[in-house]
């Protein structure tokens, strides 16, 4: 029985060693080592053998499995090195070939006008607000002192879906929403969002638009406080050399109003002065509409117009750009805002 089992492993390892391919080589581990290779079988001859003969004839079963096992071991890792030296002397690498180009997409600049302007309240404390484009009158309309035959509302016509669905022509009514939802409770928050007017086409207008809402409200709002906040977003967005001015004016939803423009300086050296945003105090009727007693609350409420902002941040001749999806338009903006 042990010359059978010396043969077989001279056999194998003789086969090892003339083996020249991976498959070959897994063929004589099957053949040998395998449940029922040949090697593996010589263990069930060890009934066969009286009792005192058992264990040595086990054991060198055994070592002459490791030492096929070994021989494979070996020579797989053999082959293996010899294939790999093999490609890579038949494979020629050039170094001066191009590479392929990946596109890489960017933050759209309104986006990053809203992102940034984000970052800036929700830093002084506001949190941030949405509510849907397709919006009730009441809300749109009414709750922002703008009652059925308010004349203002030609200012805004919009695309009505039916007597009292239209799309939303300015973010305040999210004004409007928060009140009821924070039930007479201190809040600041800003909003922003797609917005809708029937409006013709051209560079600088569009029936689709963004805007940035703020609202904040509390016992103790005065109109330095909306004056404060103006000027701090100003100063972030365009730069801290920056001045405001205040113009009056009118919105239903405030009172008093103003529009506000932002300082720059002419191409011949002098101060001008460009519109960007409505602003204003918070109308008694919309803080009443809204459940807070005017008489104990105050707020102030702005509304910015994202495409302006964008648009004079990063001198923008056609509002219609942004809307293209042009990325010889949108790979201008890759990176640029992270200021
Ligand atoms: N909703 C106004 C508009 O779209 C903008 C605006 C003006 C919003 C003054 C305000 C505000 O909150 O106080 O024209």
């Amino acid at each position: 029985m042990k010359e059978v089992l010396s043969k077989l492993k001279h056999e194998a390892l003789e086969q090892i060693k003339e083996i020249k391919t991976l498959i070959n080589l897994e063929d004589i581990r099957v053949t040998y080592l395998s449940k029922k290779g040949h090697i593996s079988l010589m263990m069930g001859k060890l009934r066969e053998l009286p009792n005192e003969e058992r264990p040595s004839f086990g054991q060198m079963v055994n070592s002459v499995k490791q030492e096929v096992e070994l021989a494979i071991y070996n020579k797989k890792q053999m082959l293996e090195e010899k294939a790999l030296l093999e490609t890579l002397k038949n494979e020629h690498i050039d170094p001066t070939l191009d590479g392929y180009l990946y596109y890489q997409g960017s933050t759209h600049p309104l986006n990053q006008v809203i992102q940034d302007v984000e970052d800036l309240f929700v830093g002084m404390g506001y949190t941030v607000e949405e509510g849907p484009e397709l919006e009730n009158d009441l809300y749109n309309f009414e709750m922002m002192n703008l009652d059925k035959d308010h004349p203002a509302r030609d200012m805004q016509d919009t695309f009505f879906i039916d007597d009292t669905m239209l799309l939303r022509t300015h973010t305040s009514p999210v004004q409007a929403r928060t009140m009821l939802k924070m039930k007479g409770k201190p809040l600041s928050i800003i909003c922003p969002g797609k917005v809708y007017r029937r409006d013709d086409d051209d560079p600088t207008h569009s029936h689709q638009f963004m805007q940035i809402e703020g609202l904040v409200i509390d016992t103790n709002i005065t109109f330095a406080h909306l004056k404060d906040a103006l000027l701090t977003m100003c100063q972030h967005l365009f730069g801290h050399d920056r001045e405001i001015r205040l113009r009056p004016s009118y919105f239903p939803f405030t009172e008093p109003s103003v529009e506000v423009d932002v300082s720059y300086i002419k191409k011949d050296g002098t101060k001008g002065y460009i519109e960007i945003l409505g602003a204003g105090l918070v109308h008694p009727n919309v803080l009443k509409m809204g459940g807070y007693d005017p008489k104990v609350y105050k707020g102030y409420a702005f509304g910015i117009g994202v495409e302006r902002i964008a648009i004079l941040k990063y001198k923008i001749d056609d509002i219609r750009h942004f809307y293209m999806n042009d990325i010889r338009f949108l790979n201008q903006f890759k990176g640029v805002d992270k200021s």
